[in-house]
């Protein structure tokens, strides 16, 4: 379906992309146990742009983890388009994961030694596609974000900024259903940032689900939801269920 016919739906009749019932997560370290998450729900819907805040230590990195299906929650069912993965193994997992997420981390994540072109092909390769296609579409995804004078520079023939927008593609290259991001811009200079704050925020606008953390309020104000976790909880914010 056009991207602009998609954002003409009004909320509640858009498709629900993920949803999150009554999630926690226990981490036990030696005779410790800790709630990093407690009892999360809320639904985020086709072209939402969700931005999530809070101190320190109060779950927002678990939380993506969590509903990107990297980790397994400790009780609570997340549902991504529909498909409850609680009884999910670690292959359909992985392979729903491949398919349906993106996901870009505050460090990049890239393979060092690895071309910027290699770096974003690379979930291609997961999704079974041959390589002179993988290596077409991943060329075309860095002329996109603004890299197609790049595509053989490794990460660190590459600015912190140009790393993370690499990152960024790579997330987009399977047209996943929904995209996480965790702190995109913290390691980034005001300049940096700001290129990825557009580029999020062009993203949004072409109608992409977007769920991001952040502790900057100006990149936070780029969203168009907000939510607060405090000790694990959801303590503001309309996705809340
Ligand atoms: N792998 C882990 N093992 C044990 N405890 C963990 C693990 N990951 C996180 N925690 C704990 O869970 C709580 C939530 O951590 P989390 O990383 O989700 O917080 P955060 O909100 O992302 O913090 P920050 O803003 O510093 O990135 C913290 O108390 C943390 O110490
Ligand atoms: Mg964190």
């Amino acid at each position: 379906m056009p991207q602009s016919k998609r954002s003409k739906k009004s909320s509640s009749t858009k498709k629900i992309i993920l949803e999150l019932q009554n999630v926690s997560k226990v981490y036990e370290v030696g005779t410790q146990t800790i709630k990093a998450l407690d009892g999360v729900s809320l639904r985020v819907r086709e072209g939402d742009f969700l931005s999530v805040m809070g101190p320190s230590g109060s779950g927002k990195s678990t939380f993506l983890q969590v509903a990107s299906i990297l980790a397994t929650p400790s009780s609570g069912h997340i549902l991504i388009n529909g498909k409850n993965t609680t009884k999910y193994n670690e292959v359909e997992r992985a392979h729903l994961r491949n398919s349906e997420v993106g996901f870009v981390f505050q460090n990049y994540n890239l393979l060092a030694k690895t071309s910027a072109l290699e770096n974003v092909a690379l979930p291609l390769v997961y999704a079974g596609i041959d390589e002179k296609t993988r290596l077409e579409r991943a060329k075309v995804m860095l002329e996109k974000i603004g890299l197609g004078d790049r595509l053989h520079n490794t990460p660190s023939q590459l600015s912190g900024g140009q790393q993370q927008r690499v990152a960024i593609a790579r997330a987009l290259v399977n047209n996943p259903s929904i995209i996480f991001a965790d702190e995109p811009t913290g390691n980034l200079d005001s300049k940096s940032g700001e290129e990825v704050r557009k580029i999020l925020q062009q993203l949004s606008k072409e109608g992409r689900t977007i769920i991001m953390v952040t502790h900057e309020h100006d990149v936070a104000d780029i969203a168009k939801q907000h939510i607060s976790l405090i000790d694990g909880k959801i303590v503001d914010g309309k996705m809340k269920i």
